[in-house]
């Protein structure tokens, strides 16, 4: 059991600085997560993602292994699990823990939860704790009305005081650093949000995410980049900038705008895992992406899906996958067609064949890939 002054100790540790989150407990952390030589009370320490960071969101529906793998090829080290419910983890339920798997090539993962009944969260986090991850974080931005009517996601950011009490459970309970991702309570007057971040801060969390949009926004429409700047300027911890990156052009602005030089990418990502190296900061623009380059991602991608789900679920799972990669491409409407209704490995193999050979594609993707 650790000590309370350790405890402490540590969390302002990690706010101020080590690059490595420290584990609470070193005889049970994973190897990634053991404490190098330095004492573990030192007065400085590294933030959990280093400037300039570039973060693959969690994505529900979409960032399982081979989502992250395929985006790791092209640059991405910080990538998440989906959102997991608390209650799932508390009771067992096998789809929340099939959520939680970490591929053996995989050096940074964190995973995100969802919740906002205390008990149920610290029944969760006791689970998460059997795992092994480098950060858990909380999520306070889902805007799905399955989510907020029961009071959770950024309703409950909507609820200072729930909110925090549940992060301070999840500070004291969890062996991972605690980080949230909410999203801009107002798009005009900055001070709801700070006043949430710094309580955030204050609870222990120790790196936040913010997206630029409101609830009421869902995913479209501007981001408020001043309220993002406002917070980042308000809080010590790292506050990473999420909205509206679908290439570098879009991530300079976003950087710009809002002062913070970390990102996390989420739709951007789908069908593009290019994205990631094209969105290093300050790096040459990135040559396009090739057809072979497509269609060779493409069938890692889906392959690799169907080695992990199985052939029948994995490319029911893998159909909107390869629409990501098409849409806003130029495709003809028939090929995808021809994707949302594939059946096995058989009709996906003709279908790669078909898209090899398909004449003068618009490769370079700009904006969102649409109805998304
Ligand atoms: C299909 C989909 C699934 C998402 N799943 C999650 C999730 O599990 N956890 C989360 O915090 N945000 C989730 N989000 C929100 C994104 O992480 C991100 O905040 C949002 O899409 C804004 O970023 P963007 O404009 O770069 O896409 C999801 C968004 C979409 C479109």
């Amino acid at each position: 059991m650790i000590q309370t002054s350790t405890f402490v100790n540590l969390r302002f540790a990690c706010i101020c600085g080590p690059s490595t989150p420290q584990p609470l407990n070193p005889e049970t952390a994973h190897p990634l997560n053991r404490p190098t030589a330095q004492p573990l009370n030192r007065p400085t320490a590294p933030p959990l993602y280093p400037e300039n960071a570039l973060v693959l969101a969690p994505l529900c529906g979409y960032t399982d292994y081979p989502f992250r793998q395929s985006c790791r090829r092209y640059g991405c080290r910080y990538a998440f699990t989906p959102l997991v419910e608390a209650g799932s983890l508390a009771y067992a339920n096998p789809t929340g823990e099939a959520l939680l798997y970490r591929g053996p090539d995989e050096e940074w993962l964190g995973v995100q939860l969802l919740g906002n009944r205390p008990e149920l969260i610290e029944a969760a986090v006791r689970r998460l704790n059997d795992h092994s991850f480098e950060l858990l974080d909380f999520n306070l931005g889902c805007p799905v009305p399955k989510v907020t009517k029961r009071g959770a996601g950024v309703a409950l950011a909507h609820e200072l005081e729930l909110a925090v009490g549940c992060v301070e459970i999840l500070v004291r309970h969890s062996r991972f650093p605690v980080t949230t991702k909410t999203r801009v309570l107002d798009a005009v007057d900055p001070a709801p949000t700070v006043r949430l971040a710094q309580a955030l801060e204050a609870a222990g969390v120790q790196a936040l995410t913010l997206h630029g949009r409101t609830w009421r926004q869902i995913y479209s429409g501007p981001v408020h980049s001043h309220v993002v700047r406002a917070v980042r300027e308000s809080v010590r911890i790292p506050v990473i900038a999420n909205g509206g990156v679908f290439d570098a052009a879009g991530a300079e602005m976003l950087r710009a705008a809002t002062g913070c030089s970390r990102l996390m990418i989420a739709r951007g990502a789908i069908g593009n895992p290019w994205i990631f190296r094209e969105t290093v900061a300050g790096a040459a623009p990135a040559p396009p992406v090739t057809q072979a380059e497509l269609t060779g991602e493409l069938e890692t991608h889906v392959l690799a899906m169907v080695a992990h789900h199985g052939e029948g679920y994995g490319l029911r799972l893998a159909r909107k996958i390869i629409l990501g990669y098409l849409k806003g491409r130029g495709f003809r409407h028939s090929l995808k067609d021809a994707a949302a209704h594939l059946a096995d490995l058989a009709e996906f193999y003709r279908f790669m064949e078909q898209l090899r050979i398909e004449p003068g594609l618009c490769l370079q993707r700009r904006g969102p890939p649409p109805e998304m």
